[in-house]
């Protein structure tokens, strides 16, 4: 299938995991992909691994100064952005008490504060017929133990699909959301557990998931891809779970 030639897609934190499956997806369907990331290293090695159709942007979604500069380095590869995937960020969990202030700003600003003004900040490159997609989570759905912070940032951004899809629908901008369970990505490197700690993590999630598995990044990149295709021309202001049924199942 060939459902983006042409296209230009935006990608924030897409040189791993889930962003860099849409990139790649993307990318593989005749269009082409900037993503972003926090360091001159991972951008330069993930555009390396997608090819000549993927450029890359060092930028950081906690940080305004980068936000605000932005549309300027967009521009220095295309003027017209068909997909923006705001999905760039990862999760910190600790109880109520062990919370900081800066362990708050750090997620809401990344997170939060983050989407918010990269959408803000491409609209402009953004005409009838494109597509915003953001990246909530499972955690907007079932309450964990340790998850009061980054979940309420991504039930944040749950609210965003519906007021930017109200705001943007006369543009013609559709604005949807995926909704990920479970997926094998990076997610639990910032978190400040060892590699042991991670995948023993992991290894008590696995039975609670409905498919005993975690999910794919690519698996996620169908459906955002789905979502940002003519196929998906009558989808606005929807969140799509693609969680094996953990949220619904239990
Ligand atoms: N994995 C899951 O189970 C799961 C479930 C639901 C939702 N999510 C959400 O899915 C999104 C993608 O995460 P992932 O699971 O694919 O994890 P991942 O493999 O760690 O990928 C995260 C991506 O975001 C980038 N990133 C992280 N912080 C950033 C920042 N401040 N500014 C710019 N880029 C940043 C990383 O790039 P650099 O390291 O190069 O900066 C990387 O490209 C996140 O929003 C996460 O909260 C994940």
């Amino acid at each position: 299938m060939q459902r983006f030639k042409d296209k230009f897609a935006l990608v924030t934190g897409g040189t791993n995991g889930m962003g860099y499956a849409v990139a790649q997806q993307f990318i593989d369907e005749g269009g082409r992909a900037i993503i972003t990331g926090r360091s001159l290293e991972t951008v330069e090695k993930a555009i390396n691994q997608l090819g000549e159709k993927a450029f890359g942007i060092v930028s950081d979604a906690g940080d305004m100064k980068d936000l605000l500069n932005l549309q300027a380095n967009v521009r220095k590869y295309t003027n017209t952005i068909d997909l923006l995937f705001a999905n760039a960020g990862y999760g910190k969990f600790m109880p109520i008490e062990n919370v900081s202030e800066s362990d708050f700003d750090e997620l809401f600003n990344m997170l939060v504060k983050g989407p918010f003004f990269t959408v803000q900040q491409i609209l402009p490159l953004m005409k009838n017929g494109s597509s915003v997609i953001f990246n909530t989570s499972v955690a907007t759905e079932i309450s964990m133990p340790n998850f009061s912070i980054y979940s309420a940032a991504k039930s944040a951004v749950q609210s965003f699909i519906k007021t930017f899809a109200t705001e943007l629908t006369e543009r013609g901008i559709r604005v949807n959301g995926v909704s990920p369970g479970h997926i094998k990505t990076n997610i639990f490197n910032n978190t400040g557990l060892n590699r042991e700690q991670i995948e023993d993590a992991i290894q008590n999630i696995i039975p609670t998931i409905p498919f005993k598995r975690q999910g794919e990044p690519s698996e996620i990149a169908s459906a955002v891809l789905f979502l940002a295709s003519e196929e998906a021309s009558y989808i606005h202001g929807a969140e799509i779970k693609v969680d094996a049924g953990i949220s619904v199942v239990g």
